[in-house]
């Protein structure tokens, strides 16, 4: 689809048809959201949250970047994480990576692809903190090592951050869940209840 107008007929379309399944569906969601997930995953085309989750508009709140870090410093991310934490008290966190990441790749391979190399510096420090574990396997196994690696990684960033903490402390409802998405098959798998 090379047309961008094509996009704003598919707009005009997909609205009236969710219209038509739902006269109410619009005027709801303009009053408030009301999420019960935060969703962090990489920004890839292939895994948009919503559509491999079967969830509509306003059922989850989401943060994608490349390769689906969780990183200490990074205000874009945190600001999420507080909203979605405090503000709109979302019970579920799910990390989703998914297997054939090109962010985890290019970190294994190290070409220089410019700025992006600064941000894929988090992944190559995974890959040196495992790299025994991740000696004996090559690659596309390595990868997608690597990939299930930086999930549970990001989650335990997840878990360690003082605004998690401090909503665990005071008792509120707050599930920390560590996915990763296959591209050959659509599937998800829960990586802590399969380790
Ligand atoms: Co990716």
């Amino acid at each position: 689809m090379s047309d961008i107008k094509q996009l704003i007929e598919n707009n005009q379309r997909w609205s009236e048809a969710t219209t038509k399944a739902d006269p109410e569906f619009f005027n709801k969601l303009s009053k408030r959201q009301n999420p019960e997930y935060l969703w962090i995953g990489c920004s890839d085309s292939r895994v948009p949250a919503n559509q491999i989750v079967d969830l509509l508009p306003g059922d989850i709140f989401v943060h994608r970047n490349v390769a689906n870090l969780v990183v200490h410093t990074d205000f874009n991310c945190l600001s999420v994480l507080q909203y979605a934490v405090d503000i709109l008290q979302v019970k579920h966190i799910i990390v989703c990576g998914h297997y054939g990441c090109g962010g985890v790749e290019a970190a294994l391979v190290n070409n220089k692809l410019g700025l992006i190399d600064n941000w894929l510096g988090h992944i190559r420090d995974l890959a040196t903190k495992y790299k025994e574990e991740l000696a004996p396997l090559q690659g596309q196994e390595k990868v997608n090592r690597l990939c299930e690696l930086n999930v549970l990684e990001q989650a335990i960033n997840v878990r360690r951050n003082a605004i998690v903490q401090e909503a665990i402390g005071r008792g509120q409802e707050l599930q920390i869940h560590s996915w990763i998405y296959s591209l050959n098959n659509g599937h998800i798998k829960d990586l802590e209840s399969h380790n």
